[in-house]
């Protein structure tokens, strides 16, 4: 018996265009931040919209943890 294992697995999410979680993610990273704009640069959510709902609440996500590590973190610090 064989086992694969993947370390960082990937999720299908435009089943019509062939677009994985992971690319989507990278896609919004770049600075498509809107879903017109995931559309124009990789055409995700183009042909049967099913994943269009997912790909807002991903745009959603990526931006709110984008903008908390890009300074809304603050490091708290050990009381002594
Ligand atoms: S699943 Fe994305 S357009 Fe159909």
């Amino acid at each position: 018996m064989a086992f694969i294992l993947f370390q960082d697995p990937t999720v299908l999410v435009c089943i019509c265009k062939g677009l994985s979680d992971r690319r989507i993610r990278e896609e919004i990273r770049r600075g498509c931040t809107t879903l017109r704009s995931l559309q124009q640069s990789c055409g995700a959510g183009t042909d049967c919209g099913q994943c269009a709902r997912q790909v807002r609440s991903m745009i959603d996500t990526t931006a709110r943890t984008h903008a908390r590590d890009a300074g809304e973190h603050r490091p708290t610090m050990p009381r002594t």
